[in-house]
């Protein structure tokens, strides 16, 4: 008999409002493994994990850890017994420090946290131990995600975590710090611990796990050991058949001009110019794609289109109107979309209901309203009809957004943003932590938006989605456009790869012709 490090048998999970989240599942740890658990959105991978370090009881079910049966009734017991979790939505205290985060809520007399200063030291000794550099005194707030991400590793492992969960630890990070990540984990394998991953991604998945545990709906489906699964069997696996997520690209019907950004430039309140002489045009009809790492401009860029910042150098305008004199719910008005990249912090309410959450963008135009009040059959019948169309897995619309998985309260702002028919549509990774069929959802109702006249800006760090959506590609690199590219049909993910890291750039002619 193999002999596992954990075994979690027959795990049940009802939660209250009556959906079954994990159907009986078995799942094992082999120890010094990355262990990929994958699935569907919806299909149960966060509850089991939830389940393993003790954040929820299961119905039913049992789990071993090295041999004896264990029951943890809180995340501390778990703690205690070397499990450590980093969530799909991270949990640190933005005001806090770096070392203020790693230490928190570890006992202060144990390790005699008295000052700021030892937790410093602290934060810089486990930092070099398990070489995964982080500042210890910076402010949690400032810092890139992907930074954010190796703290939560760090809390984990301060607290003696042996094995290792990570609830899509990939799908907030660009393609250099996944590497990074993927450096990080091997060299936590090496030091005998143990990591369970989970991801939509499947070349990701290939390429880190050395075992794949497949759930669809609640259930286990398959454990497979990863080198002996192709990618196209593990997308099988995972969809339950064969998908073709190919779209049918209809030539471009070229509208008006719907967003004119004309030399802008920006200079943030560190003094660093963020942006500089920035000038494009999004036309009706097209999706215009701009592709760059994280973090060269594209979140002030944003801002500057959303009304969260104002412009100081340069105009922008929507529908030929300057955004200096729209108000948020002006530009609501003019029937424009937007999905944020960061969901939890802009995109979603999570104590109200999903119903509320695919109507929050519109209680401005009075769609759903009647005689002052909201009409609450229209919303439900709204409601009902995307939640239909997007596949969004809940027990019905009335239901609490927080409730839904990840993937599903993306599919819900996605609905939101798109089901109004948007001339303007401003798309921010629109299938972060989605699965592969939801994304296909996704991908093809932005291609519709276009084929009816709206204009796309998608903002997207995921460079097979940009090439597969976008008519024309801007690759923006420190603030500004390296390079354009008005036909994309013989681009690929290498080549656009040369400018976003800066090592080629289009001249400056070419450049110009974004803002034709
Ligand atoms: N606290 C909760 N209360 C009620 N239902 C919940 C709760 N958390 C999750 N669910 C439901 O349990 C099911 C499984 O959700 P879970 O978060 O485990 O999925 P997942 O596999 O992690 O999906 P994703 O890939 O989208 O993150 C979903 O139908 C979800 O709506
Ligand atoms: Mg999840």
């Amino acid at each position: 008999m193999e002999n596992y490090l954990l075994e979690m048998k027959n795990i049940s999970k009802i939660y209250g409002n009556g959906i079954i989240a994990n159907d009986n599942v078995s799942f094992n740890l082999k120890k010094g493994e990355i262990h990929a658990l994958v699935g569907e959105n919806g299909a149960g991978k966060s509850t089991l994990m939830k389940i393993l370090f003790g954040m929820e009881p299961p119905s039913s079910g049992e789990i071993i850890l090295k041999g004896e049966p264990v029951r943890f009734s809180s995340s501390k017991e778990a703690i205690s017994r070397g499990i450590g979790m980093v969530h799909q939505h991270f949990m640190l205290v933005d005001s806090f420090s770096v070392a203020q985060n790693i230490i928190l809520g570890m006992e202060p007399k144990k390790r005699g946290f008295v000052n700021e200063t030892e937790a410093v030291r602290f934060t810089r000794e486990i930092s070099k131990k398990y070489n995964l550099e982080v500042e210890a005194e910076a402010i949690t707030r400032t810092l890139p995600v992907g930074v954010k991400q190796k703290i939560e590793i760090l809390k984990a492992l301060a607290r003696g975590a042996q094995i290792l969960i990570l609830d899509e630890p990939t799908a907030v990070l660009t393609p250099q710090e996944t590497n990074q990540l993927f450096d990080e984990l091997i060299n936590l394998k090496k030091q005998g611990h143990t990591i369970v991953f989970i991801s939509h991604k499947i070349p990701e998945i290939k390429k880190i796990s050395d075992r794949i545990t497949v759930m669809r709906a609640g259930r286990f489906v398959s454990c497979a050991q990863t080198e002996e699964v192709t990618e196209q069997e593990i997308s099988n696996m995972i969809m339950g058949c064969e998908m073709d997520t190919s779209i049918d690209r209809m030539p471009a019907k070229v509208k008006e001009v719907k967003i004119t950004v004309d030399q802008v430039s920006y200079t943030d309140k560190n003094k660093v110019s963020v942006l500089k002489n920035l000038s494009f045009s999004v036309h009706g009809g097209i999706v215009f794609g701009i592709a760059g790492v994280q973090g060269n401009g594209q979140v002030e860029l944003v801002d500057l289109l959303t009304r969260k910042r104002s412009l100081q150098e340069g105009e922008i305008s929507l529908n030929g109107a300057s955004v200096r004199k729209l108000s948020v719910p002006d530009i609501r008005k003019m029937q424009f979309g937007y999905v944020p990249e960061d969901r939890m912090n802009q995109g979603i309410a999570a104590q109200e209901s999903i119903e509320e959450n695919m109507i929050s963008n519109r209680y401005e135009t009075k769609e759903f309203c009647r005689g002052g009040l909201l009409d609450y059959k229209k919303i439900t019948r709204f409601a009902t009809e995307n939640i239909a169309e997007y596949e969004i897995r809940c027990a019905g619309s009335t239901g609490n957004m927080g409730t839904l998985s990840g993937g599903n309260m993306q599919k819900v702002v996605v609905a939101r943003e798109c089901s109004h028919e948007p001339e303007v549509l401003l798309a921010e990774q629109p299938t972060r932590g989605v699965d592969v069929g939801a994304a296909h959802i996704i991908h093809k109702k932005i291609m519709e938006l276009r084929d009816n006249g709206c204009a796309v800006l998608l903002i997207s760090a995921d460079l097979s989605e940009v090439l597969k959506l976008s008519d024309v590609i801007a690759v923006m690199y420190e603030g500004e456009f390296v390079a354009f590219f008005e036909h994309t049909e013989d681009l690929n993910e290498e080549k656009l790869g040369l400018y976003m890291l800066g090592l080629e750039r289009h001249s400056e002619e070419q450049i110009g012709r974004a803002a034709l």
